[in-house]
């Protein structure tokens, strides 16, 4: 009776040190596994504070973007002194950057902008358009037609590196003349590339 008794002691206790033993490894297991989740929360709280930070980046972007043509009214020019040439149809103008009363587009912001214009030229001699940034000529283009009853065209592009408050508008040269009308000939865009 008392061997049995304590053979059935014994056996329970060696099945109380494995127990302990795989106890000991579960609860080890268990404490990588904590450390490893915190790790994981942390990445994740880092990459959705980035994501927040990426989102209002790009939420507060400036988007500046136009694009305009001249007149209804047919012919303008020559005249013999240059004029500030006011695009009045205006198609788009995000940013409210270019001004038709004035003409002029100013750069709401530092960065590269792009700039286009097509002059077309109808019963014509010359054609031109000159490129002002803050009153100074930066871009000189003509073109001379012979025959007055050959439509002529030219389109020409510039990007441009420009600071907020810069000013960029169009002239036409003395002599020359540009023709637009409902069939939106003659255009002047532009748009914000990239802010520096
Ligand atoms: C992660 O963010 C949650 C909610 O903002 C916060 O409760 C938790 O303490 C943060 N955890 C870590 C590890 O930064
Ligand atoms: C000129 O442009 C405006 C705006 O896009 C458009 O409504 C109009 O039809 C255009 N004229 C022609 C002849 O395409």
């Amino acid at each position: 009776q008392t061997k049995l008794t304590f053979f059935f002691f014994s056996v329970q206790a060696t099945e109380l040190t494995s127990l302990g033993t795989r106890l000991t490894a579960t609860e080890s297991k268990t404490s990588d596994l904590e450390k490893e989740n915190a790790d994981l929360q942390t990445r994740l709280n880092s990459s959705e504070s980035r994501i927040d930070q990426l989102e209002t980046e790009n939420a507060e972007k400036p988007k500046v973007a136009f694009y305009t043509a001249l007149t209804d009214a047919g012919n303008l020019g020559p005249y013999n002194t240059d004029i500030t040439l006011k695009y009045s149809k205006v198609f788009t103008n995000i940013g409210n950057a270019y001004n038709p009363s004035t003409g002029f587009f100013t750069a709401p912001v530092k960065g590269v902008y792009n700039l286009q214009f097509t002059v077309f030229g109808y019963h014509a001699g010359n054609i031109g358009v000159d490129v002002y940034k803050n009153n100074q000529r930066i871009m000189a283009n003509w073109e001379r037609n012979d025959n007055n009853y050959v439509p002529e065209y030219f389109t020409k592009s510039l990007v441009l590196e420009l600071t907020a408050g810069d000013e960029i508008h169009l002239v036409l040269p003395s002599g020359c003349s540009i023709y637009d009308s409902s069939d939106n000939y003659s255009t002047f865009s532009g748009s914000l590339l990239f802010t520096l």
